[in-house]
Formats: C-alpha cells, sequence, structure tokens
C-alpha cells in the first residue's frame, strides 16, 4: 500500500516537472548570459567601442569608392537645371549601345518598351499608365534630364541610383537618346 503511494506521488511530481516544458524555449535560465550573448548590430551606438560606433564611421568629406556626387537636386528645379546644363562626361568612344542595350532591356524595357515608345509589357496589361514615349514633345527630353529621371526617379518612376551606377547611368542614357532619335526618323 505504502509503495503503490510512493508511485503515485513520484508520478505525480514528474508529471507536474514536465507538463511546463517545452522544446522550443530552455526551462530554467540559471546563467542567462551563457545562453545569449549581448549582440552589437552593425553600425549601431554603443558606449563600449571607440568613438562610440561598432563600424568605422568614414571621415567627414569623403565618399565611397566607386560613388559620384551629383550636384544637381531631387526637385523641379534641379531637374530643369540638369535639363539645361548637365551633359555627358562621354565622349563618343565611351558610347557603347550594345552595354546601353542590355542594361535598358534589363531595368527600362518592362515599362518604356524595347522601342522606347512607351509600349513595355507593364504598360499593354495596364499595370502602370502613363508611360511617355521618348519622342513626346512636349517633354523634350535631353541627355541631363534623362540621367536626372534615372538618378531619382520622376512621380510614379522610381530611382535607378541603385542599380546602375555612374558610367552605367550614362550608357543607358545614351542608348535612350538613340531609341528617341529612331523615333523621330
Ligand atoms: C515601372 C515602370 C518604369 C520603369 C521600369 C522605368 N520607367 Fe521611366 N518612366 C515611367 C513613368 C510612369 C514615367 C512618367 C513620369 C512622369 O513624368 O510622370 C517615366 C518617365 C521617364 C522619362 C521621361 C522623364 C521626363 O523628363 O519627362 C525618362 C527619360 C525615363 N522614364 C527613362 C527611364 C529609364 C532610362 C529607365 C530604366 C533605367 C526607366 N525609365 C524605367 C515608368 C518607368
Amino acid at each position: 500500500m505504502q509503495n503503490i503511494f510512493k508511485i503515485l506521488i513520484i508520478t505525480l511530481v514528474v508529471a507536474t516537472l514536465s507538463s511546463c516544458s517545452s522544446k522550443d524555449s530552455p526551462n530554467y535560465e540559471y546563467m542567462p548570459n551563457m545562453y545569449r550573448s549581448i549582440p552589437y548590430d552593425a553600425y549601431g551606438e554603443y558606449d563600449v567601442f571607440e568613438k562610440g560606433h561598432s563600424a568605422l564611421i568614414p571621415p567627414a568629406g569623403t565618399i565611397a569608392r566607386g560613388y559620384t556626387l551629383f550636384d544637381y537636386e531631387n526637385t523641379t528645379s534641379g531637374y530643369e537645371l540638369a535639363k539645361k546644363n548637365l551633359k555627358s562626361p562621354f565622349s563618343s568612344s565611351d558610347i557603347d549601345l550594345k552595354k546601353g542595350k542590355e542594361l535598358y532591356n534589363i531595368y527600362c524595357a518592362v515599362c518604356h518598351g524595347s522601342k522606347g515608345d512607351g509600349q513595355g509589357i507593364l504598360m499593354k496589361r495596364e499595370k502602370i499608365l502613363g508611360i511617355p514615349s521618348y519622342s513626346d514633345v512636349g517633354r523634350s527630353i535631353s541627355e541631363g534630364s534623362i540621367y536626372h529621371t534615372i538618378f531619382y526617379g520622376k512621380n510614379s518612376m522610381g530611382s535607378y541610383a541603385n542599380q546602375l551606377d555612374d558610367h552605367e547611368r550614362w550608357l543607358v542614357t545614351h542608348y535612350v537618346l538613340k531609341l528617341k532619335s529612331d523615333l523621330e526618323n
């Protein structure tokens, strides 16, 4: 009789203890900092680091390799200024229409169409509206305005500054100019 009583108590104790355990989280953590170390986020600000940052901060006034500054603002007046004054740094031998076409077909043709007439697949399927033809006289796009548009985007067109570097933006700009002149002739 006593034995059965003991077995019953042990079963009860085991059942009580095990009922609260979960496979997904540890039970008791006697030394939690042994389980979980304190994470420092990249580019976070923490007192433990020299200068208070977990990453090295570039010295003031420097720009990253491969980046160039763009002097024109993301405003209508910045756009107008670029349209008038911004000229391509390419000499005629830098222009590579084959590369420009490749990039254009990847990033732009879905909306603008491979001919630049504004009849890309997204336009035909009415996923996006209001895509102009590059020959649209009202817009009279120039090398500067095309570059500005690629850099910042325009209304419902997003920026392509992250997808295309400076050199590639000019490659695409020259290809757009070619499409424009093909459309006009
Ligand atoms: C998601 C669709 C979409 C994609 C992709 C796209 N565009 Fe556009 N683009 C538009 C729309 C919409 C407009 C009209 C913006 C407005 O003026 O309201 C436009 C306008 C333009 C204009 C005329 C801007 C002006 O000065 O009036 C140029 C040039 C242009 N895009 C070039 C490009 C180039 C180059 C690419 C690829 C790097 C590209 N677009 C990718 C939707 C797109």
